[in-house]
């Protein structure tokens, strides 16, 4: 059953001309919408206050739980405009799926999916002239957040939690373009372990990822592929995406999910788009040693990381302490015709034969 919003327009939001400006060159989350979601959980009472306000820094008392000990995750999705003007989610219960798991992983109280959803429709429906049009692969980025909001000092899950919603127009996320990028590959420093929050989209992992993807930037990359910590037997996934190899013999591979890497959406959906293109999709481990003897062998002739925020971008070689490994396919010629097929699917230009749109305006 849809739950009934207060809805409270901004008495400041922006003029269209003021929007036009914004969405000629919106870079990547450096504006947000007139407005924001927010629904507040307390225990004993549930979720209740469903609100859309205008957008506007919250306010919070020093003592909070997330302000210590970083009780909060998050999501990371988009809504496309299509040609005809209509706006879209793309597989939007998939996010809802994964941010239940993640509040489960750090004691944070269950939000159905359906509310989630709903939220991000509203949302998405109110500010929706910041939806961009397609060119350039321009979209709305959307990021929904919870936080253990309440006033107090001690370790324990936080009795009061706020869940919000805010929205920022994008274009690329990569300056860079389609061009390959260059990866670190660190055993060095870790960001997730068996038993630990990998799975989680929980803020501590990309606070835990900085000194990595700085040390990654000093050798002229752009993310970093982390080796899982405890164990040290295989390549993971990088900072803020997944990644995948394609083999000479038409494999798609991809580290299997072990309970310390993220589920990513993108991922799902090239393991479904690459099996339809005629690739032979592979979910397994993969040892460091394995991944750059395979690049260095040419077993493997395209890389490339996925994720809601950078779509796909190619690989072109990936560093280390230890050397420097470059791909033989530096024409990504099978990753841009993956990375079409699920644009194609995302800004309607192709038929939606896995079902996974969802029509908001
Ligand atoms: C650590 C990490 N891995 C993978 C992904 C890709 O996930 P998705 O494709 O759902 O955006 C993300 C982005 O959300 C991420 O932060």
């Amino acid at each position: 059953m849809p739950v009934t919003f207060d809805v409270q327009p901004s008495p400041s939001a922006r003029t269209d001309a003021e929007v036009a400006e914004i969405l000629a060159d919106p870079g990547f989350g450096r504006f947000f919408t007139d407005h924001m979601v927010s629904i507040t959980w307390t225990k004993g009472q549930g979720w209740h206050s469903p609100k859309v306000v205008p957008y506007g820094p919250l306010s919070l008392d020093p003592s909070a739980a997330v302000l210590h000990y970083g009780q909060e995750i998050f999501e990371g999705m988009k809504a496309y405009r299509h040609e005809d003007g209509s706006v879209w989610l793309f597989r939007p219960e998939r996010n809802g799926e994964r941010f239940r798991t993640s509040a489960a992983r750090m004691m944070l109280p269950d939000l159905p999916v359906d509310l989630f959803v709903q939220a991000v429709r509203e949302l998405v429906t109110i500010d929706a002239r910041y939806v961009p049009e397609a060119a350039g692969e321009h979209s709305l980025y959307i990021r929904p957040f919870m936080i253990a909001s309440e006033a107090f000092l001690g370790v324990r899950a936080a009795e009061e939690v706020t869940f919000l919603v805010i929205a920022s127009p994008v274009g690329p996320y990569f300056a860079e373009g389609v061009k390959g990028v260059d990866i670190w590959v660190t055993d060095k420093w870790a960001r997730a372990g068996v038993g630990g929050t990998g799975a989680a989209k929980c803020g501590g992992n990309y606070a835990a990822s900085l000194i990595a993807q700085y040390e990654g930037y000093e050798h002229g990359c752009t993310q970093v592929m982390f080796i899982e910590a405890a164990e040290k037997d295989r390549v993971e996934e990088l900072g803020g995406m997944n990644v995948f190899l394609i083999s000479a013999d038409g494999q798609l591979v991809t580290p299997a999910l072990t309970g310390t890497i993220l589920d990513g959406i993108t991922r799902d959906s090239i393991l479904a788009v690459g099996e339809q293109l005629g690739l032979t999709p592979v979910e397994r481990r993969l040892s460091a040693q394995e991944f750059l003897d395979g690049i260095a062998e040419g077993t493997f002739v395209e890389a490339f990381c996925c994720g809601t925020a950078a779509v796909i971008s190619p690989i072109s070689g990936f560093k280390s302490e230890r050397g420097e490994w470059r791909l033989k396919g530096q024409d990504f010629a099978t990753t841009v015709r993956i990375r079409d097929a699920v644009l194609d699917i995302q800004y309607g230009r192709t038929p939606d034969r896995f079902d996974w749109l969802q029509r908001v305006v």
